[in-house]
């Protein structure tokens, strides 16, 4: 089987930073609209969710086409979601409620789609951490385990976006019925791998 071209991975890497260089470039150029948290809040929000998605893709496009190489890519992509959520953080930390952490506790406690927002946020650390090749060897089969935390964090993120969303829920709908896809497809036989789990 044909590696990945050496290019892809340098490529995605880049690619992964265009909406933090949009956001860059629209805060030097007067573009985040009339209120700059909540564009920067809603940017950052969207595309941890994007990357989310994206990273829960690779192992059906595995499946279905056969293609083991795209598994190296997984690593990248779920790392980019971690690090949009980072900056969704920092910047409900930072610039909305400016590090009021009294707060910032009473909130997570209090409303309940940013309570489930930070559960989202606080699995996806353990992922992060353990994300190394290294961390993959030392764990073992506990690595897989673990990473399993993937789906919940992916189910909470979404329903943190259908709570906070006050009228039209058209879109964080169209996310969960792609998270759905993703997830149940998983439950489909493995034929394109031969059966073949993949890590
Ligand atoms: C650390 C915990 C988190 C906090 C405190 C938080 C807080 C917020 C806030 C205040 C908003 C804007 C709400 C509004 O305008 O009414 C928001 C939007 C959003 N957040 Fe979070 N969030 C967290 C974690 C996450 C995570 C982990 C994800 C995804 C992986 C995520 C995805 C989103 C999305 C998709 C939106 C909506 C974007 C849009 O309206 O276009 N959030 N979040």
């Amino acid at each position: 089987m044909h590696p990945l071209p050496k290019a892809t991975k340098p490529l995605l890497f880049l690619a992964s930073l265009l909406p933090l260089a949009r956001l860059v470039w629209l805060g030097f150029t007067d573009g985040l609209t009339a209120n700059p948290i909540e564009y920067i809040t809603h940017q950052t929000g969207t595309w941890a969710l994007n990357f989310l998605l994206f990273t829960l893709t690779v192992t059906p496009l595995v499946r279905l086409t056969g293609y083991t190489p795209l598994t190296g890519l997984r690593r990248m992509l779920g790392l980019y979601s971690f690090f949009y959520a980072v900056l969704h953080f920092i910047t409900y930390i930072w610039l909305d409620q400016f590090f009021d952490f009294g707060h910032i506790l009473h909130d997570i406690g209090k409303r309940p789609f940013i309570t489930v927002g930070f559960a989202a946020f606080v699995l996806l650390i353990p992922l992060a951490a353990t994300s190394t090749k290294a961390m993959m060897k030392r764990l073992g089969r506990r690595w897989k385990q673990l990473h399993r935390l993937v789906y919940p964090a992916a189910i909470f993120a979404v329903v943190h976006y259908y709570w906070l969303v006050k009228k039209d829920v058209t879109v964080p709908l169209e996310y969960a019925a792609v998270l759905a896809a993703l997830l149940l497809i998983r439950l489909l036989p493995r034929k394109a791998t031969g059966g073949k789990r993949i890590t």
